[in-house]
């Protein structure tokens, strides 16, 4: 029988390799005034970013350019939302990678509302985002967080009490996202590794979800499928346009997926972890996606006909021509599998961003579980964490 589901907005997508060229046209869609959000990274300094701001610069009527670097504060939003609190704007458009489009999403929420963002944040602030915004394009330069199909920025305090909360509403869902997957290939590797395995955990953790539907499955296991063939590709040679363009397409649907059917215990941990320490994102992702996912399937073993291992199962046969091999297999295929990638890949360990031994408990005492395919301890998630550190 068909289960129940919601399908959140989506943006209007364009996708291809090429259609940055479009970008120019598709602002002066919205009007005269624009501002161009872009982060401090590579990107705008390759010739692919570099001619794509100059032609925005000469087409595009009236220009205000920010530039961002890390992971959106509230200090950051506020500031900049404060600076362009004059200018009329008809369109806000952020290229760049997944704190670039936060960024710019959290930017197109706030304007008008004179207030700081923290009032907003779910778990943080009292006040309720009312949907109102200045119209917002993402345009991705990595292909990782989904940002560019999700509804929600992601806001990060740093510290003792620190937080990575959400802004989150269905309007902010941008209303058109330009996804050119020749934009990426000036990704280096490292962040090729975080980026490609953060929107692989996502398309997994959605997929094996406990919020997971028949529907929405659909574009997580075509995901999966697309990460599993052009992940290590597109690590091991970023000019492989075809690997490009196809983590490109899995990052974009990774964001349909965990906007609609949640994530697990490894973006939990990024979430609290991020909130102490400052860790990218895609690196908590890609460092604890092996482990947790080796937690997940020994408990869920007890239980062989649960639809969570069956899941695992799927996936792991996705990675071989074998198909006759027991589920209990494919399982361990997964498992070996991505400890591979993590390792190939070179991940870095927790303890390389001033995570020591006794900070575990601390941290798997605040990680939320919800979702996650089975409920993992304490006890579990400091095991997962320590077999990373
Ligand atoms: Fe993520």
């Amino acid at each position: 029988m068909v289960g129940s589901f919601k399908f959140s907005p989506t943006p209007s997508l364009i996708f291809g390799v090429g259609k940055r060229k479009e970008l120019p046209k598709v602002i002066k869609s919205f009007g005269l005034h624009s501002l161009i959000i872009t982060g401090a990274g590579s990107f705008s300094k390759s010739i692919n970013g570099n001619q794509l701001l100059k032609e925005i610069e000469n087409s595009v009527g009236s220009c205000h350019f920010a530039t961002v670097s890390g992971e959106p504060t509230p200090e950051m939003i506020d500031k900049i939302v404060e600076r362009i609190s004059n200018v009329p704007l008809d369109v806000i458009v952020a290229i760049g990678g997944g704190s670039v489009l936060d960024t710019g999403k959290a930017i197109s929420a706030m304007i008008g509302k004179d207030e700081t963002i923290e009032k907003y944040l779910e778990g943080v602030g009292t006040k309720q985002p009312d949907g109102s915004k200045v119209p917002f394009i993402a345009v991705p330069t990595t292909a990782g967080t989904g940002s560019e199909t999700t509804k929600n920025a992601v806001i990060t305090r740093i510290g003792e009490n620190g937080y990575k909360k959400s802004l989150r509403h269905d309007n902010y869902v941008p209303n058109i996202a330009l996804i050119d997957p020749e934009l990426t290939v000036s990704c280096g590797k490292e962040i090729t590794a975080a980026s490609g395995t953060d929107a692989f955990t996502q398309l997994l953790e959605a997929y094996v979800s406990s919020k997971s539907s028949q529907f929405i499955d659909l574009f997580a296991l075509e995901g999966l499928k697309l990460s599993v063939k052009y992940l290590l590709q597109a690590w091991k040679n970023g000019d492989n346009l075809e690997a490009r363009t196809g983590m490109s397409y899995a990052a974009m649907l990774s964001g349909i997926a965990l906007a609609n059917s949640g994530l697990g215990t490894v973006h939990g941990f990024a979430s609290s972890i991020g909130g102490f320490y400052p860790i990218p994102h895609g690196v908590v992702c890609g460092t604890l996606i092996s482990e947790c996912v080796a937690k997940n399937i020994e408990k869920l073993s007890k239980s062989k006909s649960s639809e969570g291992y069956i899941k695992y199962a799927g996936i792991g046969r996705l990675l071989t021509t074998k198909n006759d091999a027991s589920n209990s297999y494919y399982c361990k295929l997964l498992i070996e599998s991505l400890r591979g990638w993590v390792d190939e890949m070179q991940l870095p360990r927790l303890s390389s961003y001033g995570i020591k031994q006794e900070d575990l408990n601390k941290i798997a005492k605040v990680t939320d579980n919800k979702n996650n395919p089975v409920v993992l301890t304490v006890d579990e998630m400091t095991q997962i964490l320590e077999s990373r550190l």
